[in-house]
């Protein structure tokens, strides 16, 4: 059974397989989450965002989307990248495009073979989403994954900065049917 998890800290410190990134669509680094994961992981990530951006997201990354590339010096394999929707500008879609951040991410760090994965906050920073709309959907949309792919993951971490974001994930978790961990 899969162990959803909710942790108070920096998600460039967890050591798991794979982090997701709350980037932008441009894919070459930001503030908040991204930032700080360009800045701790190294030059590797962006070369290897732009090499995507050059091939294969030519008009960069739709929201919703997700793509993964190595982790550099943080101490995960793998950062997967997902675009978070911005709150309101989305044509009431946003709770359909941040769930979609998370299956899109689950779906990457399951066929790179990633065991263990911790997600930030998506969009509840600079993107304006407020924190207790997004955590059960980010929390229910995790659920739903991994009860449909029980053996995918040994656990998916949700890693927060903030005492009240903390708490928010937390209740989130613990009224899921998981019987999830709160740290
Ligand atoms: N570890 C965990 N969470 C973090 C960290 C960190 N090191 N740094 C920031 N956060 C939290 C923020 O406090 C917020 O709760 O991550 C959550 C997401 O906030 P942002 O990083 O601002 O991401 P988002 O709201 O999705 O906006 C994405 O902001 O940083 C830019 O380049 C990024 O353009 C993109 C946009």
């Amino acid at each position: 059974m899969t162990r959803l998890s909710v942790v108070l800290g920096d998600l460039t410190t967890q050591q798991v397989d794979a982090v997701v990134n709350a980037a932008n669509s441009e894919l070459l680094g930001g503030g908040g989450v991204d930032g700080a994961i360009h800045a701790a992981g190294g030059r590797v990530i962006y070369d290897e965002c732009l090499e995507l951006r050059r091939t294969t997201w030519r008009h960069g990354l739709p929201t919703g989307e997700a793509v993964v590339t190595t982790a550099g010096a943080l101490p995960a394999q793998w950062v997967i990248h997902t675009v978070g929707p911005r709150y309101g500008r989305h044509a009431g879609m946003e709770a359909a495009l941040l769930a979609a951040c998370h299956r899109s991410s689950l779906d990457l760090a399951w066929g790179v073979g990633a065991r263990t994965v911790a997600f930030p906050a998506i969009s509840c920073g600079v993107y304006g989403y407020p924190p207790e709309e997004a955590a059960p959907i980010a929390v229910g949309a995790v659920q739903a994954y991994v009860d449909e792919h029980p053996r995918a993951f040994e656990e998916v971490r949700f890693v927060l900065v903030s005492e009240p974001l903390w708490a928010l994930f937390s209740d989130a978790v613990a009224r899921s049917d998981r019987h999830g961990t709160v740290e």
